[in-house]
């Protein structure tokens, strides 16, 4: 069993699939709660259906630049510290967490983060923003999905899981995203489904930290 606190910021389909997970395997999968800084994410909605506890916390106008993002990330770790939970799932989450951030949030056996993200490449292929957009305009012919452990970096902590899928000949960038996104929500099931049940095997080599799925060679 595991205990999952999602953060979201947008359309939040990521967080759905996660709630919906959460919902099918109830003995495996718990959401504690979700946090956005968007009152307006279309992830409230579905929270609200699944009786998912909310936290909004918008971020500060009194403030700007770091500090802004300090007080904004001060503010989110009171809304949650009632709260227990085994990793933090970002889902669509649009902003960058400071080491300050994640030095809360210690993996207990592993020299990484208890906070995972999913990001919309092959990494580390087209770090950062729009990364569907970077991968189809360059060109590639596998494409592909990643969940990592976050570290300070952008996209560059260590990688749990990938899925890939090809860029067809005739895909636009509106049907490329969309098979992208339908890896994003089977990946963040296979790892999810994995951590709960303890079918993985960690790597941790001097270079890397992975995770090496069942199934996996
Ligand atoms: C997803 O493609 C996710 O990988 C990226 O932003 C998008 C969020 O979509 N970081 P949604 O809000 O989960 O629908």
């Amino acid at each position: 069993m595991i205990r999952l606190l999602v953060f979201a910021s947008g359309r939040g389909s990521n967080a759905r699939n996660i709630f919906a997970l959460a919902k099918q395997y109830p003995r495996q999968i718990e959401v504690v709660g979700l946090v956005t800084e968007n009152p307006k994410s279309g992830v409230l909605q579905y929270a609200k259906t699944e009786q998912i506890p909310i936290m909004i916390v918008p971020l500060p106008t009194d403030v700007s630049g770091s500090s802004r993002r300090r007080e904004h990330e001060w503010q989110i770790l009171k809304a949650i510290k009632h709260l227990e939970f085994d990793y933090i799932c970002l889902a669509g989450y649009m902003r960058i967490l400071t080491p300050e951030f994640l030095a809360h949030f210690p993996h207990p056996n592993w020299s990484v983060s208890k906070i995972i993200n999913i990001h919309p490449s092959l990494l580390p292929s087209f770090r950062g923003v729009n990364a569907y957009q970077q991968a189809f305009r360059a060109g590639v012919k596998v494409a592909g999905v990643s969940l990592h452990f976050v570290d300070a970096g952008v996209d560059t902590g260590s990688i749990i899981h990938q899925r890939t899928f090809p860029r067809l000949a005739n895909d636009t960038l509106e049907s490329f995203m969309q098979r992208g996104l339908q890896q994003e929500y089977i990946a963040y099931r296979e790892v999810l489904m994995a951590l709960s049940m303890g079918t993985y095997t960690v790597v941790d080599e001097p270079f890397a930290l992975y995770i090496q799925m069942a199934g996996e060679e």
